[in-house]
């Protein structure tokens, strides 16, 4: 039994350690470092916006507000990022966003729910192209 358990580990640490260093080469990746920290401020924009959408007294100065940060992210993205297969994905959001913009001035909160829910249509297809190993 005992022969068997350093067997396993004599097998497994090799992987572990391995992993582990891939691992740590992803985080330090700074092009990686930057989608991710920019993708954080479009994911508390985006609860903003649901939460916005959600509330009894609509604020759309707010919601127009949220969507102007996020446009501005995604230009910034777009100017900075150095992985030009974003690009596309990138300006379906930033048109997405320039459409709700629109609609959102007839502050018509129907308008508003299916503009969310397409923007999030977005990040979910963005997501399912380009996750991290793809
Ligand atoms: C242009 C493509 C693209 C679009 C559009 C996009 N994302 Fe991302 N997102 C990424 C990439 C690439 C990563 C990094 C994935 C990885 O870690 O490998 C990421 C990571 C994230 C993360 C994880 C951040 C972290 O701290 O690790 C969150 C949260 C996120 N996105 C939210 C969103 C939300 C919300 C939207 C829509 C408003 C969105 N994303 C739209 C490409 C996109």
């Amino acid at each position: 039994m005992k022969k068997y358990l350093v067997l396993f580990l004599l097998v497994t640490s090799p992987l572990m350690a391995y992993s582990a260093k891939k691992e740590m080469k992803i985080n330090r990746d700074p092009n990686l470092i930057k989608i991710r920290q920019q993708m954080s401020r479009m994911e508390s924009n985006y609860f903003n916006l649901e939460i916005l959408a959600n509330s009894k007294v609509l604020n759309f100065d707010e919601v127009n507000r949220t969507l102007e940060d996020m446009e501005d992210m995604a230009r910034k993205m777009r100017a900075s990022s150095a992985r030009k297969e974003l690009d596309q994905s990138l300006k379906d959001l930033s048109k997405q966003i320039g459409d709700l913009k629109k609609e959102v001035k007839q502050e018509d909160p129907i308008h508003l729910r299916k503009g969310i829910d397409e923007i999030y249509q977005s990040c979910f297809r963005c997501h399912s192209l380009h996750a991290s190993g793809k």
